[in-house]
């Protein structure tokens, strides 16, 4: 029989993190935004934890942005009427937002809009100019539209490198970074691309590495994705050469607006594999010609998302107005919390309860969690029970391998040869798939702390999390797994 032990209520478990935390107590103003501005969650009794995979947006944002659609005329911005000049007021209001949230300067930086980071990455990958002799250098920590790039640098003869992790702490092999970094020769085409933060282990890379890289000919791609919403990335501080983010993860709305953030020295070097409506100021048919928009126009297909674009200054000034500062000590505290609280758990023989993925300490790593429950014996939990048991506590987390196969990989010790030896064949199910390969589950779990984050959830995960102690089978009536 499992024995529970007694819970301290909230009050006195948030006044014993407190002691551990002080700086917490400075971050004050965000539990009035949770209750002025996130009052659904509590109202539900939500426990919101997978701000990795999508930001929350304060009601305040929606009133705002509904208020300006409401109050004009506003239409295409390809033309010069005046409900699109309106348009292209707003649009161009955006875009300088994006450069001066970023303090990145207009005469270094572009602001392209996109539909999510994913497709500023496709902007850059497909239109880098790889030839046979370049270089596609990468992390294994990429979310997939990382990775995708290099099927851009195959197609073209460019040769791509994975620069691995090394597990526990799923921190880069640094000298072999160096290594790779150094050995370049000629005159190439070479990039470089990591994640600020990993969407996986919540590592967060050392931004020095685009200083470095620079000093060795590459240019830098860096996915800022993971890393924006809760950490300041400066432009002037830094200056990667190509940035993609997507804003419904920093603020929650409006989502299918993305951006990437290209300095201009570099921008001319991308070839477009083609021309649409929007990026062009001539083309004919009569003859093949076409003649390239300047700056960020050339990279933005067809109509811009101007309706929604607005909101991006919305939420920018909303951020401005928290501050990302006090954003990121609050979530850096939790997310202290939640690390402690998933090492002190242990099963009545002493066993761990929890094995994480990423390191255990807060030194250069952000709010994002990844994990296993374990059983007494060592074997991990299913990660389909933790999602049924999570359900019931009304907790959003993820479960799987989000997007980021490589840092999976790392973590599972799942090597080369096994996956190999293991294709996904046709008509083959994830669930035939996983132990072929050796995967004690479906993959990790994730908790991601964000804006609205309170101690409450820290709190309600740790109930959560205790339902794991001493549990030595689960149900066998879990449903089948979807794609990862
Ligand atoms: C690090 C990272 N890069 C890229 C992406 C892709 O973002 P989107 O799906 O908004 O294009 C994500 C999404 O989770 C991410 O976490």
């Amino acid at each position: 029989m499992r024995v529970r032990t007694a819970h301290p209520s909230l009050e006195a478990a948030e006044l014993r993190f407190l002691d551990d935390h002080p700086e917490y107590a400075g971050t004050q103003k965000l539990d009035e935004l949770r209750r002025t501005e996130f009052a659904r969650l509590d109202q539900g009794r939500h426990v919101y934890l997978d701000y990795t995979g999508g930001g929350l947006y304060a009601e305040s944002l929606l009133r705002e942005h509904l208020g300006l659609l409401e109050a004009e005329v506003y239409g295409n911005p390809h033309s010069i009427n005046p409900p699109s000049a309106a348009s292209t007021l707003l649009v161009e209001r955006a875009r300088a937002r994006v450069l001066e949230f970023f303090r990145a300067e207009p005469q270094e930086y572009v602001a392209i809009f996109t539909p999510n980071a994913t497709g500023a990455l496709r902007l850059v990958g497909e239109a880098y100019p790889f030839h046979h002799g370049d270089r596609f250098l990468l992390t294994f920590d990429n979310h997939n539209s990382v990775n995708g790039i290099r099927e851009f640098a195959r197609a073209r003869g460019a040769a791509t490198t994975y620069v691995p992790s090394v597990a526990p702490d799923l921190r880069v092999d640094e000298q072999l970074l160096r290594h790779y970094l150094t050995d370049t020769a000629g005159d190439h085409h070479n990039l470089f691309a990591f994640p600020a933060q990993s969407n996986f282990s919540g590592v967060q890379h050392p931004l020095e590495w685009i200083e470095e890289a620079h000093a060795h000919g590459w240019d830098v791609l860096l996915d800022a994705a993971a890393y924006v919403p809760t950490n300041r990335l400066d432009l002037s501080r830094w200056h990667p050469d190509f940035v993609a983010l997507s804003f419904y993860k920093m603020f929650g709305w409006p989502t299918g607006v993305g951006c990437l953030l290209a300095r201009r020295d570099k921008l001319v070097k991308l070839e477009r594999p083609w021309f649409s409506g929007g990026t062009v100021v001539a083309a004919f048919v009569g003859r093949e010609y076409h003649q390239s928009a300047p700056d960020a126009a050339q990279f933005e297909d067809g109509t811009v998302n101007y309706l929604n674009l607005p909101a991006v200054e919305i939420g920018l000034r909303f951020l401005d107005r928290v501050g990302i500062e006090m954003i990121h000590t609050r979530v850096s505290a939790l997310g202290a919390g939640m690390l402690d609280a998933l090492g002190a758990l242990t099963h009545s023989d002493g066993s761990p309860v929890a094995t994480l993925y990423g390191p255990r300490s807060w030194h250069q790593r952000g709010a994002t969690i990844a994990f296993n429950f374990l059983h007494p014996d060592g074997r991990v939990i299913d990660e389909r029970y933790v999602d049924r048991v999570a359900s019931q506590h009304n907790i959003a987390l993820r479960t799987g391998c989000f997007c980021n196969p490589g840092a999976g990989e790392i973590a599972f010790t799942i090597s080369r040869e096994t996956l190999l030896g293991g294709e996904f064949g046709e008509g083959m199910t994830l669930d035939d798939y996983i132990p072929r390969i050796g995967l004690p589950s479906g993959g990790a779990i994730r908790a991601s702390l964000g804006l609205a984050s309170d101690y409450s959830d820290l709190h309600r995960f740790t109930e959560f999390a205790e339902e794991f102690v001493d549990l030595i089978e689960v149900p066998k009536d879990l449903p089948p797994r979807m794609a990862c």
